[in-house]
């Protein structure tokens, strides 16, 4: 068979081929220059000789309980109609090379899976409610070859779970997700997809949809995670915890970062999230120097310098893929100068007003109101702008040096809840179980003509990811200090 062949030559190694699986999934042949052509004898050798490695009694994973009564909320919401839930597809980094595969936040709220290419459908039932099913990838067919010549063969990727291992491990029946699209482009009556994740489905969704009720269901679904289960906070708080761990790693390589450039401190933090947990949350924030001034630093390429400050904002993400969301601002050479302790104090003093702000029945812009009202009055003090606070704060003029929200919801995503209404996120009142950062900070930039020049180039942030609790909150990861002298005193016992 040369290379780039098509399912036709597929078959063509194969006399017993199912006609049906074939025509439903055509095997995309790896291009392999050294072996241009499979015989038939060797066709004929593949298939055969291998164990049968089904698993049976299975236990659901600790999430499909959860997962269950999120999609119950769902099918109450949308009576009657079908709902489509994509976890997406790989991306192309080039040529036959993809990026790693991250299931669509939505795919995974609902069902705990996270395989590619999936797709989970509540069909509505006549008698009310929904049944729900995952359309999964199956494993490899190996009487056509699949398993060994498509690009997705398991003996390329890894063996997957057949469908009635899915079945056990979710709680929830599977079936073949190749027969998903011509199931839902037949289907008849009201349909939502969630859009973004799978063009192949939506597409064969195209004529039933509408834009405005697809943006319904995702409101819907960004709302559905406002309030965190019991699973989901234990997650949150082991992201917590190896992200702690991560900021260890980090303090005890910065003479190595301080050899080399802000990549050392990225590699150390991202060694712990592969190890402990799926990957990081988001680019990692290593910001050394001037660079803790840009929000969003993740070129890393910059060196680190004793005496200045290093800001490294970073979060393991579960390997469920609940991601903490953390910042620490270190002093380089383990002690702050007095120009540094004083601006990251400033910040402290707003982070600890911000906190005692998150409670239940709280408005959800209290804590950062409590936080920039902080960093106004020590701008006013120190001069930096003309008082009083309150006419600062009214014309929101702390923000040249603070610059963004004091936080966000958590989760799934870094920016979870992306989607809610304002009235429900922004304007909302705080409950028990939501989670959300805490992440004041100050930034002067090394160009600020308007700050002394000693101010120039110091970014200060603090960030916490707060759990709002019956009576009050909880600091998940209260396990890294922030206090000034606690901040010294842990780096000087990692760096011995
Ligand atoms: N790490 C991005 C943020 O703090 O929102
Ligand atoms: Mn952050
Ligand atoms: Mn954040």
């Amino acid at each position: 068979m040369a290379e780039a062949q098509d399912q036709q030559d597929a078959r063509s190694a194969d006399g017993e081929l199912d006609a049906q699986d074939a025509q439903d999934k055509p095997i995309k042949q790896r291009k392999n220059g050294l072996y241009p052509a499979v015989s038939d004898e060797l066709a004929a050798v593949m298939k055969s000789g291998w164990a049968d490695t089904e698993r049976t009694g299975l236990t659901p994973l600790p999430q499909a309980s959860f997962a269950a009564v999120r999609r119950a909320a769902l099918s109450a919401r949308f009576p009657g109609e079908r709902i489509v839930v994509p976890a997406g597809n790989l991306r192309t980094r080039s040529n036959d090379t993809e990026y790693p595969f991250r299931a669509s936040t939505e795919y995974v709220h609902l069902t705990g899976d996270q395989t590619q290419d999936a797709v989970l459908v509540l069909e509505p039932l006549a008698g009310g409610g929904h049944e729900a099913t995952a359309y999964l990838l199956p494993r490899s067919n190996r009487e056509n070859g699949e398993f060994w010549l498509d690009g997705q063969g398991e003996l390329w990727v890894g063996r997957r779970n057949s469908l009635t291992e899915a079945e056990q491990l979710l709680g929830l029946p599977c079936k073949d997700v190749r027969k998903a699209a011509d199931t839902l482009r037949e289907a008849t009556g009201p349909v939502r997809v969630v859009r973004g994740h799978d063009a192949g489905v939506e597409a064969a969704l195209a004529d039933k949809v509408t834009a405005e009720r697809d943006a319904e269901l995702k409101v819907f679904l960004s709302e559905l995670r406002l309030i965190k289960d019991a699973f989901e906070i234990g997650e949150l708080q082991k992201a917590c915890d190896s992200t702690a761990r991560g900021f260890e790693d980090v303090v005890k390589v910065l003479d190595r970062a301080e050899a080399t450039s802000e990549r050392y401190i990225e590699g150390t933090f991202f060694l712990r999230a592969r190890v402990e947990g799926n990957d990081v949350g988001y680019g990692s924030i290593c910001a050394a120097g001037p660079h803790a001034t840009t929000l969003h630093w993740v070129r890393n390429d910059g060196p680190v310098r004793s005496g200045e400050l290093l800001l490294l904002d970073a979060g393991v993400e579960t390997d469920s893929l609940y991601t903490a969301d953390v910042t620490r601002t270190l002093p380089i050479n383990g002690t702050f100068t007095p120009l540094q302790r004083k601006i990251y104090d400033a910040v402290y003093e707003a982070q600890q007003a911000g906190i005692e702000a998150v409670k239940p029945g709280a408005a959800y812009r209290d804590f950062h109101e409590a936080s920039q009202r902080v960093l106004a009055e020590k701008l006013v003090e120190w001069g930096l702008l003309e008082g009083p606070a309150e006419r600062v704060l009214e014309l929101a003029l702390q923000r040249r040096w603070t610059l963004h929200g004091t936080g966000h919801m958590l989760g799934l995503d870094v920016h979870d809840c992306a989607q809610a209404r304002t009235e429900t996120y922004v304007d909302c009142t705080l409950e028990p179980g939501m989670v959300l950062t805490v992440e004041p900070g100050l930034y002067f930039q090394a160009d600020d003509l308007t700050v002394p020049e000693e101010y120039r180039g110091i970014g200060v942030r603090i960030e916490d990811d707060i759990l709002v609790t019956e009576d009050g909150n909880r600091n998940l990861s209260a396990e890294l200090p922030r206090q000034a002298d606690e901040v010294e005193a842990w780096m000087a016992g990692l760096r011995g």
